[in-house]
């Protein structure tokens, strides 16, 4: 198959809508479309269509009882497929969509069991990026869509990530630019008493206790190592994800003896012939004496540091290293997100200094 890659952001308004218009034909006829959102490309198909959202799980490699996000662009879709909106639900919705919100709900019968894997709730999310809006507006469909990188690798945060992963398998790209925020979206539980953060992202439980009295975060979110009786509730957290090709080290520990650390275990890989990757700060670039130093953003904006965290790994994977030290972060707001995606690409490996 021949993947097409059509520029939607920079176009004229009439090559913006022949682009949106052959996007949703693809979409209606049970076809894949990539699409830009604020968090990260997705894997768009149409979220009724069981055989459409099977073909999501055969691009990616995506294992079968792992549920996708139905995006909507209104908030009256949520009725067509949810059975019970509680009112707290709705205070959420109100308050933080369209955004980087996805919000699971007891689902209706239409929605499929290839969608959700068999769970008997659904994931839905309002995305705020306006391209993201008019293409599920122009398909006339609920739109499921996973992260459109390959199972394993890390999220696309630019169109030509999403091409390095589904070049010949999806039909059509469009291109939107660079996203804006770089890590997925929060996902909140609300189909149980107490709603429970399944994965932390640029909306935080700070944020969402503004507008509820209590949110609980799921063990398997801030858990170091996965324990066996820890079962992870958003069944996308139980593997290993956004992997680099290197072996990756997480150090933590004051800033001075991690890049001690991080120079010591370096001079050690280099002289055994190995190529290092270092993650490091603006703060701290200038403090490293040998490696490949990649920018993860400024200690001082995290929010530079989420928007970079995909684009670092994958580059490092361009350039081929053989074992990649990263700097860590704080662990409460977006440091959270942050800490979250970074430990599971180092698998959990982490050395304490
Ligand atoms: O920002 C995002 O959320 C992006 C963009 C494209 O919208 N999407 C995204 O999708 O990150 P994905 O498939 O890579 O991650 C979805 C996560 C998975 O961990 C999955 O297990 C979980 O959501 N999930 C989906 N439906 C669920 C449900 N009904 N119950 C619990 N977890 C669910
Ligand atoms: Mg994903």
């Amino acid at each position: 198959m021949e993947t097409e890659l059509l520029n939607i952001e920079k176009v004229s308004p009439e090559e913006k809508a022949a682009a949106l218009k052959k996007a949703g034909e693809i979409i209606r006829e049970g076809g894949l479309v990539a699409f830009p959102t604020e968090t990260v490309y997705g894997l768009g198909a149409d979220a009724l269509n069981a055989e459409a959202s099977a073909k999501i799980y055969a691009a990616k490699g995506r294992p079968s009882d792992n549920p996708l996000i139905v995006h909507i662009h209104d908030v009256d879709q949520v009725y067509e497929i949810a059975s019970e909106v509680p009112e707290a639900a709705k205070k959420v919705m109100e308050k933080f969509w369209p955004g980087p919100l996805t919000v699971i709900l007891n689902k209706k019968s239409c929605v499929p069991d290839g969608t959700t894997g068999g769970l008997k709730t659904v994931a839905i999310r309002m995305p705020s990026h306006p391209l993201a809006r008019d293409f599920i507006r122009e398909s006339g469909r609920m739109i499921a869509a996973p992260s459109a990188n390959t199972s394993g690798r890390p999220s696309p945060t630019l169109a030509s990530h999403v091409y390095e992963d589904m070049q010949g398998r999806i039909p059509l790209i469009l291109d939107g630019g660079a996203v804006g925020i770089g890590i997925e979206s929060t996902i909140i539980d609300m189909s149980t008493d107490t709603p429970t953060i399944l994965r932390p992202g640029y909306i935080t439980k700070d944020m969402l206790e503004e507008v509820l009295p209590k949110v609980n975060i799921d063990p398997a979110v801030t858990g170091r190592t996965m324990k066996k009786n820890v079962v992870a509730k958003a069944p996308g957290m139980k593997y290993r994800h956004y992997a680099p090709k290197a072996d990756m080290t997480l150090v933590e520990g004051d800033m001075d003896k991690v890049v001690a650390y991080i120079n010591e275990q370096t001079k050690k890989a280099e002289a055994e012939g190995k190529k290092v990757g270092i993650i490091c700060t603006e703060e701290s670039q200038d403090m490293y004496q040998g490696g490949n130093l990649e920018v993860i953003g400024s200690r001082e904006h995290e929010e530079t540091v989420a928007h970079n965290l995909f684009a670092v790994l994958r580059d490092f994977d361009a350039r081929k290293v053989d074992c990649i030290f990263s700097e860590s972060f704080s662990k409460d707001q977006l440091g959270q997100a942050i800490m979250n995606r970074l430990l599971k690409a180092a698998g959990h490996k982490v050395a304490e200094v």
